[in-house]
């Protein structure tokens, strides 16, 4: 990867020495690709400095606040996560690792709030476990991009309560997971399930990203979503969310996750029949939609 030659733009003779001395130093990294990666982010942040002369006070504020950071971050919480969330990295080291083409459903940041052993349900269960909300069926099918069914294809989904809570925020019991689970596919990839509508809810704000948040864009929402991964070794697995279209603050994320195609319509329905033949006595609302997966080499 061509380097950026700083001795071109602001940078003075002794800077530009100072940051060949150092690419000079990590040249000798044995790893290629973490050369290249070590060489690149370097090169990237000597001009940074350089191009807004930035000041040791500055800096200093800097490090204090990537400490604030660790001192939060642990079993459960990643507060480095977060911050990469919340300046669109994340969805850039997606769009940069996991190219897709038309058609395909588009990845998102996984969060912070997956558990890889959910509960496996049988098809078309209630994953709620008796948490609160407005009753919501999920459907669909996961397909690749001819249409051919994925059929060894495992729904894994995770979802915030009506108070816009997951279970590992209430007082988590991990034998009592709710608002989470996985489902197989069936042969024709094909999947369903019961659960709640997600509630919009705040990022957390009280440590280095709410520093951040509240000294820049005032921005901590999270829109209303369902956080699906599909796993699978016949086709690329993929990390999603599907967004409820007119949830509260749609269109500020405070992770940048939001894709058109990830904007579902969450319809509503008054008593009665449900997709599955249930008969509802309550209002209730249902989801149809269709995971689209690359597999290798296509
Ligand atoms: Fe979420």
């Amino acid at each position: 990867m061509p380097q950026p030659d700083i001795s071109k733009t602001s940078a003075t003779a002794d800077q530009t020495a100072i940051l060949n001395e150092v690419l000079a130093r990590f040249a000798t990294t044995p790893d290629p690709r973490l050369r290249a990666i070590m060489a690149g982010l370097i090169s990237s942040l000597h001009q940074f400095v350089c191009d807004m002369k930035v000041t040791w006070p500055e800096w200093e504020q800097a490090m204090a606040f990537l400490a604030r950071a660790a001192s939060v971050t642990g079993p459960g919480r990643n507060e480095f996560i977060a911050l990469s969330d919340s300046i669109g990295i994340s969805m850039q080291v997606l769009a940069a690792s996991q190219p897709k083409p038309p058609g395909a459903t588009v990845p998102t940041l996984i969060g912070p709030f997956f558990i890889e052993d959910a509960p496996l349900f049988p098809m078309g269960a209630n994953i709620a476990k008796g948490v609160s909300g407005e009753p919501l069926h999920v459907s669909g099918r996961v397909i690749d991009t001819t249409g051919r069914p994925v059929e060894d294809a495992i729904v894994n989904v995770w979802q915030s309560d009506d108070r816009g809570l997951y279970d590992v925020q209430d007082n988590f019991d991990p034998a009592h997971m709710w608002g989470r689970g996985r489902i197989h596919a069936d042969a024709e990839g094909r999947y369903a399930f019961w659960s709640v509508m997600p509630t919009a809810y705040p990022a957390p704000m009280d440590a280095a990203l709410g520093d951040l948040v509240h000294a820049t864009t005032n921005k901590w929402w999270r829109p209303a979503h369902l956080h699906f991964a599909i796993l699978t070794q016949k086709a690329d697995p993929l990390v999603t969310h599907i967004f409820v279209r007119d949830s509260a603050h749609i269109d500020e994320d405070v992770a940048f996750g939001v894709r058109p195609a990830l904007i579902a319509d969450f319809a509503s329905h008054a008593p009665g029949m449900a997709p599955d033949g249930t008969r509802m006595e309550t209002p209730f609302r249902s989801l149809a939609y269709d995971f689209v997966l690359t597999r290798a080499g296509q």
